[in-house]
């Protein structure tokens, strides 16, 4: 229905989402930022067209300025009514609100996160990152080498995953923290709408844009014991 970003698998993401509500919010920055009532649209990091071709420049104005600004506008709303249902002490509102307050908090957050995972492909001028470009030693080329043998069975890993996911979804990188490796597991999460088009070919192209620096950052930042979110 509304494009191929509508799947959004194979995210480089770091993060333990049990940690999520423990975190504060800090405007400047990004991956924190999302957390803060009432929420706010964050910015894209490049320029609405940075990752053409992988992704165009229209899928990610409907995606940012659209499904996601639908998701903050529609959070708020819940959440004030939540409030106001709270003080009142009516527990049927709080109750019937908690669908509305996941979905589109659920969608406020990872897209927030989503947009940080990307980097233009190659362009060193446009953001410190290059996206898909995996950094040839440290810690997180360490440990896809020690998990993985090497990125190229990373990265089918995640695709394989993608593909996997019934209706929309998302594909996950994470430290297990019990293994201590590295993971790749996937959410079914109704938050966010369906309408891939083409699975196959967003899970091929999407590596050329994943942004590894970001990806290390996070790493090293749980590898610290840091509450990065
Ligand atoms: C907020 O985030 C910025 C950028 O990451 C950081 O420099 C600053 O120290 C943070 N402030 C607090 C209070 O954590
Ligand atoms: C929030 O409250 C307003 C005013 O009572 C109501 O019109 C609206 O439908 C409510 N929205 C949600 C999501 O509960
Ligand atoms: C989907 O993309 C794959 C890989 O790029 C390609 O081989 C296939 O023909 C495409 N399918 C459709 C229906 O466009």
């Amino acid at each position: 229905m509304l494009g191929l970003l509508h799947l959004l698998c194979a995210l480089p993401v770091l993060a333990f989402p049990m940690h999520l509500l423990g975190r504060e919010a800090n405007a400047s920055d990004p991956l924190t930022a999302f957390n803060s009532i009432p929420a706010v649209l964050p910015p894209l990091p490049y320029t609405y067209d940075a990752l053409e071709p992988i992704i165009s420049e229209d899928i990610m104005r409907i995606h940012h300025d659209k499904h996601h600004a639908a998701y903050v506008a529609n959070f708020n709303v819940a959440a004030h009514n939540a409030t106001v249902a709270l003080e009142q002490g009516n527990v049927l509102e709080v109750v019937r609100l908690t669908s509305a307050l996941s979905f589109n908090g659920g969608g406020h957050i990872l897209h927030s996160l989503f947009w940080q995972n990307l980097a233009p492909a190659n362009a060193f001028s446009v953001s410190p990152a290059a996206g898909g470009v995996f950094p040839s030693s440290g810690r997180l080329a360490d440990q896809v080498e020690r998990d993985y043998d090497n990125l190229k069975r990373l990265v089918s890993t995640m695709q394989q995953f993608g593909g996997a996911v019934q209706g929309s979804g998302w594909v996950w990188l994470v430290w297990n923290r019990q293994n201590h490796a590295l993971e790749v597991i996937s959410t079914q999460n109704q938050n966010l709408p369906s309408g891939a088009q083409n699975r196959t070919a967003y899970l091929d192209a999407i590596p050329a844009v994943f942004n590894w620096e970001e990806g290390e950052r996070r790493l090293l930042a749980e590898l610290n014991g840091d509450e990065w979110w």
